[in-house]
């Protein structure tokens, strides 16, 4: 393992900073018997020392920091637990020729060595190679020698190849394939060095190849050159060994059994060894480290080894394993091993991008429209004194917005000069709005006093104001709704003339001067109408009577509509005001008798005809005429006559163009009791 390998190096190189006293690159121990020799780490089973290595794994440190197997001279270049592997340095087999002989061999070596003796080891038949050389030679390793059994040969393994020169040039550099070299693969379970050679005539070649060589080799290391065929005999070669746990348990199943398995760190796994029995330890996956001790397996931090484990999105580690996430927005089949890609195409992001800015260009706009609407809002509610009615708590003061679902055009029940009426519900309450035509001039305290001294105005023939919305240029009223219409559709209707009986028409008249009394009579500030006409005397469902279009209703319609010194219709006015300009209660008498004339002959009274129903009533009466054939033919009966004459005798009275002879509209509701009173009796 790379990552122990650097761990174990650093914790070295720190230990050997403080063993000074230790010669260069000799014994370093580190903690407990974690240690190395001559820079190579030592890791359990193997040790160096009594205790710190398993029967078979000693190590000895030889020398200036050598170390070798122990009781051997195999020197040892790498150890590792996991994978179950050593790479020594193994002597090479030879056989050499004398020119005095050369078709004899002089002397020889068979490289046997006593590595072996607790059998832990093998041969690695995955790493290594039996390579020959020589001109001519054949040799071959042999292996697993069968004592004293009944065997044909001696040896459990036999392998080797044969070599040949034709000549001197023969042998080519880099290439091991029967000319100077051979090579053979070998087969698992050899558990020693040892060659024998095939002694042939050397009379020819012995300037070029005296000697003739076998030896295993770390299969990736060697490469032949024709100068080998004078090599050194001392040289010796890299040979990877496989090591397990052997002996007398000869497997995973049968350590299990004993209860005595070397896999004693929690995270391990035991594994049988692929090169003779025994078996090996391994961390589980997930954890890294020595299997073969207590704790010797810890979790892998795979987020910080992205190469090893990688992961395209997000790492988090766990024990034991890690997970990968993609970042919010972003998937993948497996973010391990493919990249996290965006949950939209690349054209859906594009145009998500461009829709997302002008969302935003939008949203900001909006947020400038609203931020203006609302300032502009806040502008028009404290113009139109909002804050005055605010303290005044008098009447329900509306938002834009809770008025808005009425402003439909199918709820328009009304249009004129004034502006527009609006029919609908708010809270619950069916409502006439009433949309003046913007461009008020009104002033703000002029607006709010208005307004408090009518929401006082209550009382049954009177329309009430509900409310009124601030928060538009000219302020919006909201009243009850009254459902029949005005007094003047009742009367005058073209199609559809609904029948209506004295009685119904002598309530309406008495509870309308009830209505313009009350109004009249307030206590504080005298209210007067100013515009009473039968358009503005609307009927509830059981034909009572309310007054409405009075006050600031009308204030905003005078100050939009019309200059200042026309107020309400010709035909209704008091002559009297027309010369003065003066308004006062006796104008709204005045109109109340045309009122009144217009009930009793439901005749519509005209300006333009120099208003005959009131000349032809005055008539008349001046000529002390009863006016029967003015009353209305419906209800003109003969038991009425007299009653009818008595109304218009009031109406005329109305109409007196001397304003002190003209009664109050306390007088008119008095005279109008008197008269029903005569009628009950
Ligand atoms: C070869 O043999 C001769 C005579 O036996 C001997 O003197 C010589 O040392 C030998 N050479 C080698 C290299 O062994
Ligand atoms: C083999 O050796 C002989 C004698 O040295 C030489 O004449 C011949 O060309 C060689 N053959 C090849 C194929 O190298
Ligand atoms: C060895 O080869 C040489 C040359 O070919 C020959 O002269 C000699 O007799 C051979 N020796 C034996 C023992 O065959
Ligand atoms: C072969 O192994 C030796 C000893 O371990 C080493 O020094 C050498 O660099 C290796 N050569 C190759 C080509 O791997
Ligand atoms: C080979 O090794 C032996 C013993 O280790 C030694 O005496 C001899 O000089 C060595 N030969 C060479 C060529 O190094």
């Amino acid at each position: 393992m790379p990552t122990a390998f650097l761990l174990m190096a650093l914790l070295l190189a720190a230990a050997a900073a403080s063993a000074t006293a230790e010669a260069a690159g000799s014994l370093v121990v580190t903690h407990g018997c974690g240690m190395s020799c001559g820079g190579v780490v030592i890791p359990y089973p193997f040790g160096i020392g009594g205790g710190c290595f398993r029967k078979g794994f000693e190590i000895e440190c030889v020398n200036n920091g050598r170390p070798v197997l122990a009781g051997t001279s195999i020197q040892v270049v790498h150890l590792s637990a996991d994978p179950a592997e050593s790479l020594v340095l193994l002597p090479v087999g030879w056989m050499c020729y004398n020119a005095s002989n050369p078709s004899k061999a002089a002397d020889f070596s068979y490289a046997e060595t006593e590595m072996n003796k607790d059998g832990v080891y093998r041969i690695s038949n995955t790493h290594n190679e039996l390579v020959v050389l020589g001109c001519n030679t054949m040799a071959y390793t042999a292996s697993g020698k069968t004592e004293g059994g009944g065997a044909a040969y001696p040896y459990a393994y036999y392998t080797g190849c044969m070599s040949y020169c034709n000549d001197s040039a023969s042998a080519r550099d880099g290439l091991c394939a029967g000319v100077g070299c051979c090579r053979v693969d070998i087969p698992p379970g050899l558990t020693g060095n040892y060659f024998e050679f095939h002694a042939y005539n050397h009379s020819t070649m012995m300037d070029y190849s005296p000697c003739d060589y076998a030896f295993l080799v770390d299969r990736n290391n060697y490469t032949f050159r024709r100068s080998d065929l004078l090599m050194d005999t001392n040289r010796t070669s890299p040979v990877w060994l496989d090591w397990a746990i052997r002996g007398d348990v000869l497997s995973c199943t049968q350590a299990a059994k004993t209860g005595q398995s070397a896999c004693v760190s929690a995270h391990s796994d035991c594994v049988d060894s692929t090169n003779g029995p025994g078996y090996n330890c391994k961390c589980s996956k997930g954890y890294d480290g020595n299997a073969y001790l207590a704790d010797g397996c810890t979790n892998i931090d795979e987020c910080a080894h992205p190469v090893k484990y990688p992961c395209y999105g997000v790492c988090k580690d766990t024990q034991g394993s890690y997970q990968c996430t993609c970042h919010p927005g972003y998937e993948s089949d497996d973010p391990r091993t493919e990249q996290c890609v965006p949950k939209f195409p690349l054209a859906a992001q594009i145009s998500t991008g461009a829709i997302g800015g002008a969302l935003v260009i939008a949203f900001t706009a909006f947020v400038i429209i609203i931020r203006k609407e609302k300032r502009k809002t806040k502008e028009f509610y404290e113009k139109n004194g909002g804050l005055t009615l605010e303290k005044a708590k008098v009447i329900k003061l509306f938002k834009k917005e809770e008025l808005k679902p009425v402003l439909k055009i199918s709820n328009l029940i009304g249009k004129g000069g004034f502006g527009e009426v609006y029919k609908g519900v708010v809270d619950d309450i069916l409502v006439a709005v009433k949309k003046p035509i913007s461009g008020n001039v009104l002033e703000n305290k002029q607006f709010a006093n208005k307004v408090i001294i009518q929401s006082q105005v209550i009382h049954k023939n009177i329309v009430r104001l509900i409310g009124c919305c601030l928060e538009v240029d000219t302020p919006m009223l909201v009243y009850e709704f009254i459902s029949k219409g005005s007094l003047h559709d009742i009367l005058h209707r073209v199609d559809n003339k609904e029948p209506l009986n004295l009685d119904v028409r002598l309530s309406i008249v008495a509870e309308s001067a009830h209505g313009l009394a009350y109004m009249h009579s307030q206590a504080h500030t005298k209210i007067l109408h100013g515009d009473v006409k039968p358009a503005n005397i609307l009927l509830d469902d059981s034909f009572v009577p309310k007054i409405s279009d009075f006050g600031i209703s009308r204030l905003i319609a005078i100050d939009k509509e019309h200059t200042a010194n026309v107020i309400g219709d010709m035909t209704y006015m008091d002559p009297v005001y027309l010369q003065t300009g003066l308004l006062t209660e006796k104008s709204d008498v005045y109109s109340f008798g045309v009122v009144i004339l217009e009930v009793i002959s439901r005749k519509k009274a005209t300006h333009s005809d120099n208003n005959s129903l009131v000349t032809s009533f005055l008539e008349c009466h001046k000529e002390k005429k009863k006016a029967t054939e003015l009353f209305d033919k419906e209800i003109a009966t003969t038991g009425n006559l007299e009653l009818l004459d008595t109304l218009a005798g009031i109406a005329v009275g109305c109409l007196n163009l001397d304003v002190d002879q003209r009664p109050s509209m306390t007088d008119v509701v008095a005279r109008l009791l008197t008269l029903n009173r005569s009628r009950m009796v």
